[in-house]
């Protein structure tokens, strides 16, 4: 399977999770449930945003070279949603952990739209296909290893 497929199945996951943190956040009746749902977070958006940048982003990189712009937005994003969901697994009180939970839900919806429709097709174009299923056997392995 090539690398982007393997992303954009992660992310039709990530959307179901995106719903239900939406769900969930307007009726927090304490902190400690926004934190549980943070580690959950954590565990999943944090998993993807990883594996996206290891597998994907350094092989555009080694491609395109240093800096190149689109990669800088999105790891630039990855960084605010990682540090958002950070603040939300410490966080003491439910209207900010709904504050929380809205910019997670608003950025990473946002992060993968663009991802589906600017850097996945240009990755795609850039890398060809040969590159592409290498790098998918190499996220399988991933997955599959733990
Ligand atoms: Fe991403
Ligand atoms: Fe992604």
């Amino acid at each position: 399977m090539k690398i982007t497929d393997a992303l954009l199945g992660e992310h039709a996951v990530i959307y179901l999770l995106l719903g239900h943190l939406e769900q969930s956040a307007g009726s927090y009746e304490s902190a400690a449930e926004a934190r549980t749902q943070g580690a959950l977070l954590a565990a999943s958006l944090g998993s993807h945003a990883e594996l996206e940048d290891e597998l994907l982003f350094c092989e555009l990189e080694s491609e395109l070279g240093a800096g190149f712009g689109p990669l800088e937005v999105m790891r630039a994003e990855h960084a605010d949603i990682e540090g958002t969901i950070a603040l939300l697994r410490d966080v003491d009180d439910a209207a900010e952990a709904r504050r929380l939970a809205e910019h997670i839900a608003a950025a990473a919806r946002g992060h993968s739209a663009k991802e589906e429709q600017v850097l996945f097709p240009l990755a795609e174009n850039a890398l060809g296909e040969e590159t592409l299923l290498r790098v998918g056997e190499l996220w399988a392995a991933r997955r599959l290893g733990g």
